[in-house]
């Protein structure tokens, strides 16, 4: 009998997650841990754990910032139909932490766009706020957790400032159709590779 790769790869990652889910499982029910989490999980990746699941996953940590707002189900890693089967989309890398990641002209400078950018600072200017705030503002203005990292005090102060102020309408609007900067994780701009995967 033979095997396509790409079954064969099915085969593995569904073994690895068969094996994983429940040991995280185990962990749940003794009480060491209050939930499961995912990350880079797409819809195939979620349906082989879902079969076999007794606790659900959580929350699915991927790859959204500014810039991705209207990217496609490949890039955002089919967010709708992860959130339709209760799986809540935290975002990592919501300042675009790894932007120029992969990056070998030395020339990206998308890793600071979404806190120094002119699109999200003039937006920033109207509320007092930094543009990274802005950034950050617009996913949790959305409903959509963020961890942003830092290793400075001020900004720390900042990323937790997020409540008691909404941008307007039109402000979330012009963040979410901003195509830049694109997801990176995938390499071409368009997808996260996540979906990709066996
Ligand atoms: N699940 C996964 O595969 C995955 C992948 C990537 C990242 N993550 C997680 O996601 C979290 C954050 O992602 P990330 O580190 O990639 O990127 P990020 O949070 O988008 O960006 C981090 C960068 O933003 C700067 N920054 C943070 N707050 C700022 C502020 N208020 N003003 C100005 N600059 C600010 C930081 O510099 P300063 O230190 O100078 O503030 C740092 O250079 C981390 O906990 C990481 O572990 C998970």
């Amino acid at each position: 009998m033979s095997l396509s790769i790409s079954l064969l790869q099915k085969l593995i990652s569904t073994h690895t997650q068969t094996q994983t889910h429940p040991a995280m499982e185990k962990l749940h029910k003794e009480g060491k841990a209050r939930a499961i989490g995912i990350s880079h999980y797409c819809r195939r990746q979620l349906d082989d754990v879902l079969e076999i699941a007794t606790v659900k996953p959580a929350v699915n940590q991927v790859e959204f910032h500014v810039g991705m707002g209207s990217a496609g189900v490949n890039a955002t890693d089919d967010r709708a139909y992860l959130e339709s089967k209760g799986v809540t989309f935290q975002s990592f890398s919501p300042l675009c932490g790894p932007c120029c990641m992969g990056d070998t002209t030395g020339k990206c400078t998308f890793n600071k766009d979404l806190i120094t950018g002119d699109m999200v600072t003039s937006i920033g200017a109207k509320y007092n706020k930094t543009g990274a705030q802005v950034s950050l503002k617009w996913q949790v203005q959305q409903g959509i957790p963020v961890i942003p990292k830092t290793n400075n005090k001020q900004h720390l102060e900042q990323n937790i400032a997020l409540f008691g102020w909404e941008l307007s309408k039109e402000d979330m609007d012009t963040l979410t159709s901003a195509t830049s900067p694109p997801v990176s994780g995938g390499g071409d701009g368009l997808t996260s590779g996540d979906c990709a995967m066996p």
